[in-house]
């Protein structure tokens, strides 16, 4: 999950690396570190903490040298953060330094056997395996010295290498973490993801598993790690670096989920046809007859991907009448799914990169599925391996708690839910209802967000809760499992989701006075019910807040606060309540202090199983 960017050109390379790792932080963010190779060879600054630090302890030593250079953001695997585990990696004589992305499996044996050769080790990570047995392969061929060294190592990287007497030349390789190399005017830069890069060329290339990538400023070639040589296509990035700044907002969270009117939009943008009741999603890559000879659907995801598939589930069982599972990534991969020649499977993932969405994918089909995708992140390893797909059009999602990816999968599952529904269940007119309703999501979307102040006075009043409970039912219960997660992700406030009616199986004991219930009270077939639940934490003394339905004043009865949100269609309420709580995790982590888009622990892209 760590965040790694290269430059080799005629530009100073020092502020283009600073500034490519700020842009990578939200991929880890416990230490940090830089190599460029000057006149005395590799010079290399790292240290435990964020970019920030890096840059107050090299701003003066760096600035006006070496035109190449590698760096890193580390999200900790093996070997707790602190100056020696943080990257680049040297080789024990400093010929040669290494950033990793990925985990070395085998990296234990590999270490003993090269302790038994005398080789003296200065960190308890797996990548400073790889960077001395490169330093032992290397004289003056840094490709073949990476080549050998790969081929002995078992596990996922994403690397880039730079040698001490070669201040042209670094070396990157792929497998199981992503990797991308901006291809500019004389000069050249290697990323773990675009956002590193966009500023300085929209042309990239995106390397695949086993590919190794040689780059000089003017040149660059790709082989494979056998040795065999390939054409590199060339992509066009299609957004540029404004959609990177945080646009006057104080967080990436908060100014992605104000950008949900439009990212909503911009996902049903060219597929929505509401006169025709139904949808066109033309990136899956099936024709019609295949699509009506589906006989059930297994959805994968993890996290908040996996919360939209939930509603997926519930949409396409309920609008289209074919059976739905949903699966954690990480535990399909490791089962004996049964995929028939009627199962269609999904992957749903924000970042595409995700590594239990990636192995389930692959296991998926080797069953011979046909599997397809729902992602954000254009040219991602999961958009590129799955047989087709729709993209989120979201842009990019910075803040490590998603939010604006959410409300776009649930925007994609509903025009899929068209789709599917016309072929076989709903009317024309049925169509056009759900297609308008679904059209108008992004203006109800608008009226949420003027709400914020009156969410914030509600988290005001909360913020110093340590336990809440987030009930719902139905379509809604997902989006309990969803508020939940986000207070929990970015305040480190304990937060259950649970069915509102299951409660009283269990987590009912916690009710008292200082747990607060989240309670999704819409005006719709189970109305009733959830007031009854209401009623169930009211008589033990908890306090509810109700995300309720316009015009709805009964509630007010029962709830000691409401946020009210407009009516939509049932299958489509999940777009506008998951909205309100959204902004209420945002609020309360913010008065608690919390570090709001870089959350402890998490990594947006989390690459490693
Ligand atoms: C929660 C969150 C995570 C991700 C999960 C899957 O806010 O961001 O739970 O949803 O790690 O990530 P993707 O969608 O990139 O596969």
């Amino acid at each position: 999950m760590c965040g790694i960017v290269g430059y080799t050109g005629f530009r100073e390379a020092y502020p283009i690396l600073i500034e490519g790792l700020s842009m990578l932080e939200y991929r880890g963010y416990d230490s940090a570190g830089i190599a460029m190779i000057n006149d005395q060879g590799l010079s290399v600054h790292k240290d435990k903490g964020k970019v920030d630090h890096l840059r107050s302890i090299t701003n003066q030593i760096c600035q006006g040298g070496p035109k190449i250079g590698i760096a890193h953001t580390r999200w900790a695997t093996h070997g707790a953060p602190s100056l020696i585990n943080s990257h680049p990696h040297c080789d024990q004589n400093n010929k040669i330094a290494l950033v990793h992305n990925g985990i070395i499996e085998n990296y234990a044996r590999l270490k003993d056997k090269l302790i038994d050769d005398g080789i003296r080790f200065s960190s308890e990570t797996d990548s400073e395996v790889l960077a001395q047995l490169i330093g032992i392969y290397y004289e003056d061929d840094l490709e073949m010295a990476v080549r050998r060294a790969l081929l002995e190592v078992v596990g996922t990287f994403g690397i880039a290498v730079v040698a001490h007497d070669n201040p042209t030349e670094i070396i990157g390789a792929r497998k199981g973490s992503p990797l991308v190399v901006g291809v500019g005017e004389n000069e050249m830069l290697i990323a773990s993801d675009a956002s590193a890069i966009v500023r300085h060329t929209k042309k990239v290339i995106y390397l695949k598993d086993n590919n190794i990538i040689k780059l000089r400023p003017d040149q660059y070639s790709v082989t494979t790690l056998d040795n065999h040589k390939i054409n590199a296509e060339i992509h066009n990035i299609e957004w540029d670096a404004d959609s990177l700044a945080k646009g006057g907002f104080e967080h990436f969270m908060l100014k992605e989920i104000f950008e949900q009117p439009e990212t909503i939009e911009n996902a049903m943008r060219g597929r929505l046809l509401i006169s025709e009741g139904t949808s066109r999603l033309d990136g899956l890559n099936l024709v019609l007859q295949e699509l009506r000879g589906i006989q059930r659907i297994i959805f994968v995801a993890c996290g908040t991907s996996w919360h939209a598939a939930l509603v997926g589930e519930f949409m396409i069982e309920d609008i289209a009448g074919i059976p739905v599972e949903v699966e954690y990534a990480s535990e399909f991969r490791y089962r004996n799914p049964i995929i028939d020649s009627h199962t269609l499977v999904f992957v749903i993932s924000q970042s595409g990169e995700t590594a239990d969405t990636l192995a389930a994918l692959r296991e998926a089909s080797h069953k011979g599925a046909t599997v397809l995708g729902i992602c954000n992140v254009v040219g991602s390893t999961i958009a590129r391996e799955t047989h087709g797909g729709v993209y989120l059009h979201a842009g990019p999602e910075i803040g490590v708690a998603s939010t604006k990816a959410f409300t776009s999968q649930l925007t994609v599952l509903s025009l899929l839910t068209l789709l599917l529904g016309r072929m076989r269940r709903i009317s024309h007119s049925d169509g056009v209802t759900i297609a308008t309703a679904l059209s108008k999501i992004p203006e109800k979307v608008r009226q949420i967000l003027k709400q914020n102040d009156h969410i914030r006075s509600i988290a005001e009043i909360y913020a110093k809760h340590n336990n809440f409970l987030y009930l719902g039912r139905s379509y809604n219960f997902p989006v309990a499992l969803e508020g939940a997660l986000k207070l929990k992700e970015i305040s480190y406030v304990h937060a259950e989701g649970y069915p509102a009616a299951e409660m009283k199986h269990g987590p009912i004991a916690l009710i008292d006075k200082d747990m607060p219930s989240v309670i999704l009270a819409l005006k719709d077939a189970v109305y009733d019910k959830v007031i009854s639940n209401i009623q169930e934490v009211n008589a033990r003394g908890g306090s509810v807040i109700a995300i309720a339905s316009e015009g709805d004043t009964n509630i007010q009865k029962y709830a000691r606060h409401v946020i009210y949100i407009p009516e939509t269609i049932a299958m489509l309420s999940p777009l506008l309540a998951v909205i309100p709580l959204q902004l209420l995790a945002y609020h309360i982590a913010a008065i608690r202090g919390c570090e709001i888009d870089q959350p402890r622990n998490l990594a947006k892209s989390v690459t490693v199983e």
